[in-house]
């Protein structure tokens, strides 16, 4: 599905940072940074060029070719890792940031990656994430039609409860970032560091 999502030239989710990320990625202390489901390079371009090194992983081959064409035409570098995130080794205290923005995991899946979350970030290490909710059903703006990959305050406490939350909100924005997130939006943004 994803491949073929991204084989047009046009970029599904734009080329400019998600919006909630821009606005706070100086949370997170400049040093390693992995970004989770990166598809096309948006996010991880946009951290590279604030001086981070980043590597993004992503399932999509056609969307990791687009996320190195764009680094290349702004003239940073990211390491790009193709790799289904079921499978995927995050490693242990390894991380200064991991983020997640618009990751569409089945839960069961979500929830054991969140769990390795916790120990691949570093002390003080943040984690940054922006999800649609289950509200989010009701604008079809984006997202898909399954309750199941769906996040909710709730759930990140739940999943994330070692790590100290310094922003958790459920809102409606309207979210612009390409073709396939347009309009009004239910969402949940997370930030969390690692303070043990
Ligand atoms: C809605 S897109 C968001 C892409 C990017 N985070 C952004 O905001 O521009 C979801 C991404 O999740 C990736 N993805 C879905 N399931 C995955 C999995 N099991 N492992 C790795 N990537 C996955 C897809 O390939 C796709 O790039």
């Amino acid at each position: 599905m994803w491949d073929e999502r991204y084989s047009s030239e046009e970029y599904a989710y734009g080329t400019q940072p998600n919006e909630f990320l821009a606005a706070n990625f100086a949370d997170i202390t400049r040093g390693r940074v992995l970004s989770l489901a990166e598809g096309e390079g948006r996010n991880a371009v946009f951290l590279a060029q604030q001086g981070f090194s980043v590597t993004a992983v992503d399932s999509s081959l056609v969307g990791l070719a687009k996320a190195k064409k764009l680094a290349d035409k702004h003239g940073v570098s990211i390491e790009l890792v193709h790799a289904d995130l079921a499978d995927y080794d995050l490693g242990e205290s390894k991380w200064d940031g991991i983020i997640s923005i618009f990751n569409p995991l089945p839960s069961a899946l979500r929830a054991q990656l969140h769990n390795q979350v916790v120990g691949a970030l570093k002390a003080n290490g943040v984690f940054l994430l922006e999800a649609y909710t289950p509200k989010q059903l009701q604008f079809a703006t984006g997202g898909g039609n399954s309750l199941d990959v769906m996040q909710s305050k709730e759930s990140l406490q739940a999943e994330l409860k070692a790590l100290e939350f310094t922003h958790l909100l459920e809102l409606e924005r309207i979210v612009v970032e390409g073709i396939y997130h347009t309009g009004k939006g239910a969402v949940v943004q997370a930030i969390a560091c690692k303070t043990l």
